[in-house]
């Protein structure tokens, strides 16, 4: 039995977090005159702040001075940054507490592959960055998802190999991402959206312990 990886994104997988990027996103947009539905957020879970205002500037075919982009870059983190004031351990999604507690107790490695630059500070705020054994973010990567190289890091970090190395994520350019890297690809969340990933799961809730046992075996 080689050594598995399990690597978690943050965003929707682990806290709730998504809601306010799209929130902080919807408010850029509405300033701009850009319509901007849930549908169109899914094209940004997952994806850097930095591509996901080019993704929101199409939708609305503006063309903006790099001031401007850099100007709104700020404003949309300044937002997402106060919707997080508040944020505590109640924002941990269901079921992903046992899952980390299970997969500690049977001595797994444990990773985070995050395109967040806020990642770290998110993890200490809801208490739960004890345990990772290793956090890969969006400070560390130059390619963002659907690019593996998040989730290929944070395996090597692991001294895991890619094969033995299992992806939890709630978006479509990650569960690309895991899936180039050859990775198990988990989707947390609408089966109809991450059709890509190997296994689906609505929440973590549904996740039983002898799914986590066969992923260790394997
Ligand atoms: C991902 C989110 O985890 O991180 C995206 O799914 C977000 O919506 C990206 O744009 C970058 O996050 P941040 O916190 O660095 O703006
Ligand atoms: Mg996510």
């Amino acid at each position: 039995m080689n050594k598995k990886a399990f690597i978690f994104d943050l965003d929707g997988v682990i806290v709730d977090t998504a809601k306010y990027h799209y929130l902080a996103w919807q408010k850029i947009a509405s300033e701009l005159g850009i319509e901007f539905t849930p549908e169109h957020n899914e094209e940004l879970k997952g994806v850097s702040r930095v591509r996901s205002l080019d993704i929101i500037l199409n939708l609305g075919k503006i063309n903006a001075s790099q001031q401007d982009k850099d100007r709104w870059l700020v404003q949309k983190n300044e937002d997402y940054l106060g919707y997080l004031v508040h944020m505590d351990e109640s924002e941990i999604l269901p079921g992903v507490l046992p899952v980390l507690q299970y997969l500690k107790a049977k001595n797994q490695a444990i990773a985070l592959g995050s395109a967040s630059k806020n990642a770290r500070p998110i993890l200490e705020k809801v208490n739960i960055i004890s345990y990772f054994d290793a956090i890969v973010d969006g400070n560390d990567v130059t390619n963002a998802k659907p690019d593996p190289e998040v989730f290929v890091q944070a395996a090597k970090l692991l001294n895991a190999r890619n094969e033995d190395s299992i992806v939890f994520e709630d978006s479509v350019a990650g569960i690309q991402a895991a899936n180039i890297a050859g990775m198990t690809s988990i989707g947390i969340g609408e089966e109809s959206i991450l059709h890509e990933a190997q296994f689906n799961f609505k929440d973590f809730t549904h996740i039983e312990t002898s799914f986590l046992d066969v992923l260790i075996k394997k």
